[in-house]
C-alpha cells in the first residue's frame, strides 16, 4: 500500500507542568512513539528563509518535534500535500516512510528535534523528486 499524507499524525506527548519550574515532556519507546528510537538529531541555527528536508525515506519513521520556536512541515505523498505547523514542544509529528517532506518557515531560534527509527543510512534517502514520483507510480 502506498503511503498517504493522512498516515502522518500529531502525537501528544506526556507533559509535566509546574507553574514555578517550567514544563517537561517525555518520549518513551513503545509508549509515545510506535517504533524503537535508534537515533536522535536536531536542526538549529537555521537562517531565516532557509528550507530543510527536500527528500523522502524508504523505511525510516520519524517523530519531528519543535523543541523550541516553530516551523512548518510540508508533507507530500505524490498526490496530496499537507502542511503542518509545529510550535509546541509537547507535540510530535509522526512521519511514515514514502513521504516527501520540506521544512520551511523556521522562526528565529527554532530547534527541530527528530527521533528516528533507524541509524543514519544515505541509501534510505530519495533525494530526487522525479525519482520519488516515479517510485509512487510503480
Ligand atoms: P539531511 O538529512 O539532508 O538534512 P535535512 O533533511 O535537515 O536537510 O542531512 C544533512 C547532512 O547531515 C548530510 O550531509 C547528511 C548528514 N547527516 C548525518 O551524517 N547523520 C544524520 O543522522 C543526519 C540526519 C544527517
Amino acid at each position: 500500500m502506498q503511503a498517504s499524507v493522512n498516515d502522518c499524525r500529531i502525537v501528544e506527548l506526556d507533559r509535566h507542568h509546574s507553574d514555578r519550574q517550567g514544563d517537561l515532556s517525555v518520549v518513551e519507546n513503545g509508549k509515545d512513539v510506535p517504533f524503537a528510537v535508534k537515533r536522535v538529531y536536531y536542526l538549529y541555527d537555521i537562517p531565516g528563509g532557509e528550507e530543510r528536508g527536500g527528500h523522502a525515506h524508504k523505511l525510516l519513521r520519524q517523530l519531528i518535534v519543535a523543541a523550541s520556536g516553530s516551523f512548518t512541515v510540508v508533507l507530500d505523498d505524490g498526490r496530496e500535500k499537507r502542511s503542518i505547523t509545529l510550535n509546541r514542544p509537547y507535540q510530535g509529528l509522526l512521519v511514515v516512510p514514502g513521504i516527501w517532506r520540506e521544512l520551511i518557515d523556521f522562526s528565529s531560534g527554532a530547534i527541530c528535534l527528530v527521533l528516528a527509527s533507524e541509524k543514519y543510512d544515505e541509501g534510505d534517502y530519495i533525494r530526487d523528486y522525479d525519482v520519488f514520483l516515479m517510485n509512487k507510480q510503480l
